[in-house]
């Protein structure tokens, strides 16, 4: 792999992927890796990236001076150029000239393999106090700016290359190209990654892992548990099991995507569990939110074991046992829990909706190595329809934390059409791509005097809660159309009963949460 030695920014992660976008699988190693680790994992390549401190800041994140020894093509980034200037002799001042933002580069000389054949001005994005006032010893200057006379160097004889910029950044305009140019050029390393070629090893690794033995998964509806699953079907067929448990807090047309399209596309063995009556059983006066959770979690647990030991006997019958599990882990899971060394926890609540850590199975975890958007492209390569594979996140305890107050059938019913109409119409308005996720909240608790026809009403209000974010960690309140909105509001008063009045959710986390509850 490349790996990407993480200096505590951001953007770690954001620069695997463009290695990856470039067609060169890559990952992300901590900046105290010493060189020994690093060579352990035979690179084909090392990029530095930026980080948030000050090279001469007592504690600043170091670099084991010998990673730039193994021979292995560098590139720095920002922190990591200066790292990378420090340790060789170079010189990292702080003049007081800081850059932030979209800055003018000029390319001084030929440009070098970085940056040979791009115009000669650029726009580049800046983010720095600290800069390389002079390049370490046999090192080209191959760039400036308006505050450095050093934005970019190389050294061709030992393949080690920097950037002041960030290139890995949309707002830098050759950004792609720069790390194209490290990897192509550069490190020589031919574009041949693609969730292609992953499907493949990634089938032969399950073969090799499962051998007779039988595996279940866990549905939930969502992204990653569709693609887990169908990747270990495409490896061993009907040995997996796949179990979607229905809790009766689904959205409209989420069952039927899974048990007919889902089903369909990829020839799946599915057991659906009818749970909702169960469900709602529980659920039946309960108001507070956390205990909402509380009894969707423990419900599904129930519900899962229940088939989890008719397929036991099943099994056992049949002489085949049932060794493996099947979890949607991504890499951003990983690399958050310690960078890949870590074992497998089974994160239940987050990933297959609240199983338990002590069920009794080795897990199986396709898309440990994966980012969401591969994630995406594998699942479409899989033939999984559109529907599942761009879906937006959506919670485990599904509707039950959308409805503000008890949740019964009714309350579901209003809540699913609220919500279907919402989604239609920005799916209709191509937002999809441009919003996380959009909760819709029915504050079933509430209700406000409106008039419809000729008469009064006295109904429900719906909320709308259109969020943007990376990670869910934090969001903004998204800034849909005007139109958009008015489009969905009159729909969601005109086609809904009970519902008479539809607002809009303009917190940012913090301090609101996504969801509601
Ligand atoms: P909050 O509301 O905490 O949500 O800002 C952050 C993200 O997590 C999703 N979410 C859940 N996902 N089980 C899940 O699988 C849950 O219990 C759960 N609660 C919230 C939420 O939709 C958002 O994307």
């Amino acid at each position: 792999p490349v790996l990407v030695v993480d200096f505590g920014a951001q953007y770690a992660q954001l620069i695997a992927r463009r290695v990856r976008e470039a067609g060169v699988y890559s990952e992300i190693v901590p900046h105290d890796a010493t060189a020994a680790d690093i060579a352990a994992k035979n690179p084909v390549g090392i990029i530095l990236t930026g980080g948030p401190s000050s090279v001469y800041e007592e504690g600043a994140p170091r670099l084991d001076p010998d990673v730039l020894e193994l021979g292995v093509p560098t590139l720095g980034i920002c922190y990591g150029f200066q790292v990378m200037a420090q340790t060789l002799g170079g010189r990292v001042a702080n003049t007081g000239l800081r850059e932030y933002g979209a800055t003018d580069a000029v390319i001084t000389g030929d440009g070098g393999v970085l940056l040979g054949g791009q115009p000669s001005e650029q726009n580049v994005w800046m983010s720095h106090g600290d800069q390389v006032a002079e390049a370490p010893e046999g090192f080209t200057v191959l760039a400036k700016t308006g505050a450095t006379e050093v934005a970019a160097f190389s050294n061709d004889e030992k393949r080690l290359y920097g950037v002041q910029w960030h290139p890995e950044v949309k707002h830098s305009d050759y950004g792609q190209r720069v790390i194209e140019n490290f990897l192509h050029r550069a490190a020589g390393l031919p574009a041949d990654w693609n969730s292609g070629n992953v499907i493949a090893e990634q089938v032969e690794r399950i073969r090799e892992q499962v051998g007779d033995a039988r595996v279940i998964s866990a549905l939930s509806g969502g992204v990653d548990s569709a693609v887990s699953t169908a990747l270990v079907h495409k490896a061993i067929g009907d040995q997996l099991t796949a179990v979607f448990v229905d809790h009766g807090l689904l959205r409209k047309g989420e069952r039927e995507q899974v048990e007919q399209d889902y089903v369909a596309s990829t020839g799946v063995r599915l057991i659906t569990v009818d749970a909702a009556d169960t469900f709602l059983g529980h659920l039946a006066g309960v108001t507070d939110p956390e205990e909402k959770r509380k009894i969707i979690g423990r419900e599904f647990i129930r519900a899962f074991e229940k088939v989890q030991r008719e397929l036991v006997d099943e099994a056992k019958a049949e002489g085949a046992p049932i060794k493996f599990l099947v979890q949607g882990t991504l890499y951003p899971d990983v690399v958050e829990s310690g960078g890949g060394t870590g074992t497998a926890n089974i994160k239940s609540h987050h990933n297959v909706g609240g199983l338990p850590d002590d069920l009794d199975f080795d897990l199986i975890e396709p898309l440990r190595t994966l980012f969401k958007d591969e994630v995406r492209a594998i699942g479409r390569e899989l033939g999984i329809p559109e529907a599942i594979v761009g879906r937006q996140p959506f919670p485990g305890p599904g509707l039950g934390i959308r409805i503000i107050g008890e949740v019964t059938r009714d309350r579901l019913e209003i809540l699913r059409d609220a919500d279907a109409i919402a989604r239609e119409e920005l799916s209709t308005a191509g937002l999809d791509g441009e919003i996380w996720q959009c909760p819709v909240v029915l504050l079933a608790d509430v209700r406000s005097v409106g008039v419809q026809g000729d008469g009064r009403t006295y109904g429900h209000p719906i909320v709308l809660r259109p969020v943007s974010s990376e990670d869910a960690m934090t969001a903004d309140w998204t800034r849909l159309p005007y139109d958009v909105l008015s489009k969905i509001s009159n729909r969601i008063t005109n086609e809904v009963r009970e519902v008479n009045r539809v607002v809009l959710d303009v917190t940012s986390k913090p301090p609101g949460t996504i969801e509601w509850e």
